[in-house]
């Protein structure tokens, strides 16, 4: 696929880039790398009343980010996304390097959207000494992508917090897909008491109702084909949960659904509280339960949940 793109880049004095558009005048977005440039861009915003939404992200951008964007768009005066690809939350060196950066073309998905201020700041700036900062969730961060990714989520507050005091915004959005990321997050902002609201996005799914992720690229056809099944399994869950005996019953028969497909390995299915996540033993805690599920196909490792009860 040749991709058109017509935009100007236009270094500025300061280190920022500008985008705009060919033929459009009105519009620019700015690409700021440095912290300090960031602050004094966004206080003189702050100084004429506007409010600040934010969708940190680690770029390759996909229609589920957009959905986030959008959110934030249509809530606050200006739009700052934030790519950086953090590289303490990564589990392996392998996946950190082979993570996408198409930034050409992110930059082109985040212009069309409206968005105001890209923050893209290196490691240095994001990391000028080694981060030491370790955050107690209590077992928020033990539980589920905890047990198989030990440290992932103190590498993701330690980001989180770094770019929510540098941005400062009153509104920042994350997606319900990573839920226990969001419950980590929601805890984060409880705990240093920062002044911005949390703001969950529903999950964006393809038509067959993958959770859409940048990881979805590197399935093969036949993992492609196989994967809607995750969300089929999930949505029945929702549907009959009451039908299973205890969760239990339910987590080894949705297990046992998904394993029945030669491409698809379930790590862990489990049915937890939305608040905790802890494990939920009996159906009486019914209103508050959340089905989550990591699931192996080939190498590709895809999460997704769902709440067994209407919101
Ligand atoms: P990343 O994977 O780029 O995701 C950025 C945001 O997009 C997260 O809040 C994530 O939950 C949301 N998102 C991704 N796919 C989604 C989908 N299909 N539907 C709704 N939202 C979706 O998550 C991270 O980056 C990082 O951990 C980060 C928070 C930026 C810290 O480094």
């Amino acid at each position: 696929m040749v991709l058109f793109f017509p935009y100007r880049f236009t270094p500025s004095k300061k280190g920022c880039l500008f985008i705009r558009p060919k033929g459009c005048n009105g519009f620019y977005m700015k690409t700021i790398r440095k912290v300090s440039h960031l602050k004094e861009e966004l206080n003189r915003h702050r100084k004429d009343g506007k409010t600040i939404g934010f969708v940190p992200t680690m770029g390759a951008l996909h229609p589920g980010h957009m959905s986030l964007l959008g959110t934030a768009k249509a809530e606050n005066d200006l739009l700052v996304c934030s790519i950086f690809v953090n590289p303490i939350q990564f589990n392996e060196e392998g996946d950190l390097d082979a993570y996408p950066r198409p930034l050409e073309q992110d930059q082109r998905l985040l212009l069309e959207q409206g968005c105001h201020i890209l923050f893209l700041p290196g490691e240095g700036e994001m990391y000028p000494d080694k981060p030491r900062e370790r955050y107690d969730f209590g077992r928020l961060d033990k539980v589920m992508e905890g047990e198989y990714r030990p440290g992932h989520f103190n590498g993701v507050a330690i980001v989180v917090h770094r770019l929510l005091k540098m941005v400062a915004p009153h509104r920042a959005y994350f997606g319900e897909k990573d839920f226990q990321q969001l419950q980590v997050i929601n805890k984060l902002v409880e705990m240093t008491g920062l002044g911005t609201r949390i703001v969950a996005v529903p999950t964006s799914r393809e038509a067959d109702g993958l959770a859409r992720s940048s990881r979805n690229a590197r399935l093969t056809p036949e993992q492609r084909k196989a994967a809607p099944l995750i969300y089929k399994v999930l949505k029945e869950a929702k549907d009959r949960y009451l039908g299973f005996t205890n969760p239990k019953q339910l987590e080894k028969w949705a297990t046992e659904v998904i394993s029945s497909n030669v491409h698809l390995r379930p790590q862990y299915v489990r049915v937890v509280d939305i608040n905790s996540l802890e494990k939920i033993e009996q159906w009486t805690d019914n209103e508050r339960c959340i089905l989550c599920v990591a699931v192996f196909a080939g190498d590709v490792r895809l999460i997704d949940n769902m709440r067994l009860f209407n919101k």
